[in-house]
């Protein structure tokens, strides 16, 4: 039994969507707001960079890390199917970008508006 309910469990892991993200980070905070998404997307929060800085809005091409150089594939899922289909990368970036954009983690809310935002992009 045990054994069965883990399989399951992976199996949820592995197949995520970026519907199923949104849920769960709906469910740790109210109603998602795609306009305040993008709103909170395109501001500086008090830094020198905003989200757009890295991944131009709206983010549905490859872009260019302001400072490595490096190209960033779009954050749009419209336009990657990878992206928020892996709930530990999804978290490990929101955790990194949020700290230099904000200077902390991002709220749920936060996570919630972008990430709804993002899934209107075409
Ligand atoms: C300094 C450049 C930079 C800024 C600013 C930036 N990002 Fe990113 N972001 C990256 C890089 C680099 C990656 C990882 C490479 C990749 O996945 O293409 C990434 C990946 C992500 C991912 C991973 C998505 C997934 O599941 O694959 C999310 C979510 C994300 N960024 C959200 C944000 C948000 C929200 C902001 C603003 C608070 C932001 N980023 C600001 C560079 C940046």
């Amino acid at each position: 039994m045990g054994n069965i309910f883990l399989l399951g469990l992976s199996f949820s892991v592995m197949a995520a969507t970026p519907q199923d993200l949104l849920k769960s980070y709906e469910a740790q905070s109210s109603k998602a707001s795609p306009a305040r998404g993008e709103q909170f997307f395109n501001a500086k929060h008090g830094k020198e960079w905003s989200c757009a800085f890295c991944h131009e809005n709206p983010p549905n091409h490859d872009t260019k890390h302001i400072v490595t150089g490096k190209v960033i594939k779009p954050l749009a899922p419209s336009a990657n199917p990878a992206r928020f289909t892996d709930e530990a990368k999804a978290e490990k970036w929101f955790k990194r970008n949020c700290n230099d954009v904000l200077g902390r983690e991002c709220t749920a809310q936060e996570k919630t508006d972008v990430l709804s935002w993002l899934m209107t992009v075409k």
